[in-house]
Order: structure tokens, then sequence, then C-alpha cells
């Protein structure tokens, strides 16, 4: 696994870095090379005691893995609370696949009653993409906060933080944080070069704040759990090292998958919009990339009729998976149905352009109410 910061030329090699996933991901061996630990039906059975039910992106495994989990977990059992910690680089519109550890943090937060810390890290987006200004990624850190808001975070108990703008909060942590990472270990994990500028050589002690940034705030140490994916681990690897010295609970995470784009093979992502769907998409367009989309299916109708299709490989069938089939039941009906041939592809494509475009017209109308709101969820208006 190669992790490197810019872009890297692959030939199928798996990729997963903070800026970067390439290649077949491999869960598994990410769990083996990150170190993580898998999800144990008993530590679930605790979950589920304070959850009512697990959650279906738990039930689906597609939050998969953790750290500390379960110490944080044992400590709310003694009564010690938590807080949330996820967050956004703004470098353009929020796309479905951002939304999955959006929406599990929401139950999360909704189920334990918690805080949560929100980042907006317009900094990193603009130190690391050499074409980027601050106003462009000012104003996405903005628009992408609207789509938060919109997944029905409560503000009483959410904490957004945009970092240009909040540098003055932050800033007395990020140099305690920074003054224990060594450039070797930074250089190691992130994979950092001679042509790497130095901001963002510094940039991990400021994606380290916020899990530590309660204490400053309240005057309570409890530890921070971040529901992320998995793509963001080795900014946790480098805080947990140096979390106790400065006297923080080391942060938890739980990890999820990601959601593939539209094509064949490789995560949703921005920076490949015609097989992304952005939650600004309007329904043409929607319709016209779920069309071109890469599926299971075989070259023409009759033969797919006689010997089926593969949904294991269809990027259509994940969407089914991970958001817009609820009921596992219906899930599985509509994968037998591909797999006899009895459901054609163009069947799936129309279910699943309807089903998305009436969650983007809903979203699109909380997110406009958001506007209103916004402003209570900033950390400085607490
Ligand atoms: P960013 O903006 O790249 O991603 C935001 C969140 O979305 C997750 N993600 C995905 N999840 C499922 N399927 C996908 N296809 C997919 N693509 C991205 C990311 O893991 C992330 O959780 N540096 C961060 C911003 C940040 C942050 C944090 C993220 C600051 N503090 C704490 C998580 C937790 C970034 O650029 O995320």
């Amino acid at each position: 696994m190669a992790a490197q910061n810019g872009n890297s030329e692959n030939n199928g090699e798996m990729v997963v870095t903070p800026w970067e996933v390439k290649g077949k991901v491999d869960y598994e061996r990410l769990i083996r090379e990150f170190g993580t630990q898998p999800l144990t039906p008993e530590l679930l059975g605790k979950l589920e005691t304070y959850t009512d039910k697990l959650h279906l992106q738990i039930e689906r495994r597609i939050f998969f893995s953790h750290r500390d989990l379960d110490t944080v977990l044992n400590l709310y059992e003694q009564g010690k609370k938590f807080v949330l910690y996820t967050g956004r680089g703004p470098s353009g519109p929020v796309h479905i696949g951002h939304m999955v550890p959006w929406i599990f943090t929401r139950h999360l937060q909704e189920k334990f009653q918690t805080r949560l810390y929100f980042q907006i890290t317009d900094d990193e987006k603009f130190i690391i993409d050499n074409n980027s200004t601050l106003a462009e990624t000012r104003k996405w850190g903005y628009e992408n906060a609207l789509d938060l808001i919109a997944l029905g975070f409560k503000p009483e108990n959410t904490f957004i933080i945009y970092d240009v703008q909040d540098m003055d909060l932050l800033y007395d942590i990020a140099l305690k944080v920074a003054k224990r990472i060594t450039f070797s270990t930074a250089r190691s994990t992130f994979g950092f070069q001679d042509s790497t500028n130095i901001g963002w050589v510094f940039w991990p002690a400021i994606q380290a704040v916020p899990c530590f940034i309660h204490k400053k705030l309240t005057g309570e140490n409890v530890p921070a759990l971040i529901p992320a994916a998995i793509d963001q681990d080795p900014y946790w690897r480098v805080t947990r090292d140096m979390a106790q010295k400065l006297g923080y609970y080391k942060p938890a995470q739980i990890h999820c998958r990601f959601l593939p784009g539209l094509g064949a093979g490789g995560k949703m992502s921005a920076s490949m919009p015609e097989t992304s769907i952005f939650t600004m998409d309007p329904p043409d367009v929607v319709k016209k990339k779920i069309w071109n989309a890469f599926t299971g299916g075989r070259g023409t109708a009759a033969e797919q009729r006689k010997l089926g299709a593969d949904p294991s490989v269809c990027s259509i069938f994940q969407y089914y998976y991970y958001l817009f089939e609820q009921d596992s039941k219906a899930l599985a009906e509509r994968e037998r149905r591909c797999r006899a041939g009895e459901m054609l592809c163009g069947e799936c494509k129309r279910d699943i352009v309807e089903k998305l475009n009436k969650f983007l017209e809903e979203h699109r109308e909380r997110r406009e109410k958001a506007k209103d709101t916004i402003e209570e969820f900033h950390i400085k208006r607490k």
C-alpha cells in the first residue's frame, strides 16, 4: 500500500491516503496494515444496548473497523461521556459518499445525546491544492455546512469549526500537538516529500485539535469518537501517539468503507464528477450519470435474461446497499431477481434515479432552510 501525497501513478495497486484512494480496496488488509480492530459481535452487542437497535450501516458492516470504541463504551458505562468529532475538506460540492459517515454520526448524536465537533478544513484544501484560493475554500465551507445541517443535526449539540475563521480557538492546541510530532513520523505516515510545502507538513496538527477542544471549552476531559471513512485514519495514528502526553484521552475511531463511484471500481470522489452524485445535481444530470453507470449486466438483454447479472460488481446495487434500500428483505429480493435475470439493469436504474432524485429534492429543501439557522451551529456563537 503506497502512502503518498500528490497524485501517484499506480497500476491497480491499492492506495488509501487522506488525499487519494485508488485500486480495489481490500478492507481486511487495511485492518491489518493500519493496525485497527474489526467490529466484534460482543462490541456490537454493547453498542446495541445504547442505540436500541443497530444502525443499518453497522448491520451491513459499512462501518467495519474501529480503534478504542470498546474503551469509549466501557467509560460510558461507568458514567464518562464522550464527544463526537468529524469533518469535511471543502474542495467543492458534497457528494452522497461524504454523507455516509455523517448520517451515522447523526444517529450517534441522537442516541447518545452528545456533542459533535465538526471541522471544516478550508485551510487544508487551500494548502494542498495549488489551484484553489482561500475565498473559494471558504465559500465551499459555507455550502458544505448547509449539507451537513440538512441531515438533521441539532444546533444545541453541534459545533462547526471553520478553520481559517476560528484559528484563534485552535492555535494553542495545534502548537502543542505539532511540537510532539517529528518530521520523520509525519513523513513516514503521510509520505511527505522534499517538494511538499511546509503548510502541508504542519497540517496534521490542526486536524488533531478538535479531538481535544472540548476540554478547553468546558473544562471536561472526555474522549472523542470519530466516525469517518478509513482514509482519515493516518491522522489519528499520529494524534493517538501523543494524546496522553498532553493529558487527553486517545481519540477513538469507527471507520466506514467507501461508497463507490459510478464507474468500474474506485470510491466516489469529487475529483471524478461524472461518476459522483452531488447534492446539487439536478434530476436530469442524476439520470444521465446513472444511465452511464457501470453495472454487473450482460452484453445483451437476451443474454441477461438467460444468465442473470452480477450485483457484486455493480455500482448501482451498492447505492441500494449503502443508502437507498433500508428494507433488507427488499434488498435481498432485488439481488435475487438480478442474479436470476428477472430484472434487467434498465429497471434497476430507473428505480434508483427515482429514489435518488426524491432524496435529493427533500435534502435541497432542508438545505435551503439551513441558511436561516447556520449561524446557530458556529462554534463561536455558543
Ligand atoms: P473529506 O472532505 O475528503 O471527506 C469528508 C468525509 O467523507 C468521507 N468520505 C467518504 N465516505 C464514504 N464514501 C466515500 N466515497 C467517501 N469519500 C469521503 C471521509 O472519510 C470524511 O469522513 N481532512 C478531512 C476533513 C476532516 C475530517 C476530520 C474528516 C477534518 N477533520 C475528522 C473526518 C474526521 C477531509 O478532507 O475529508
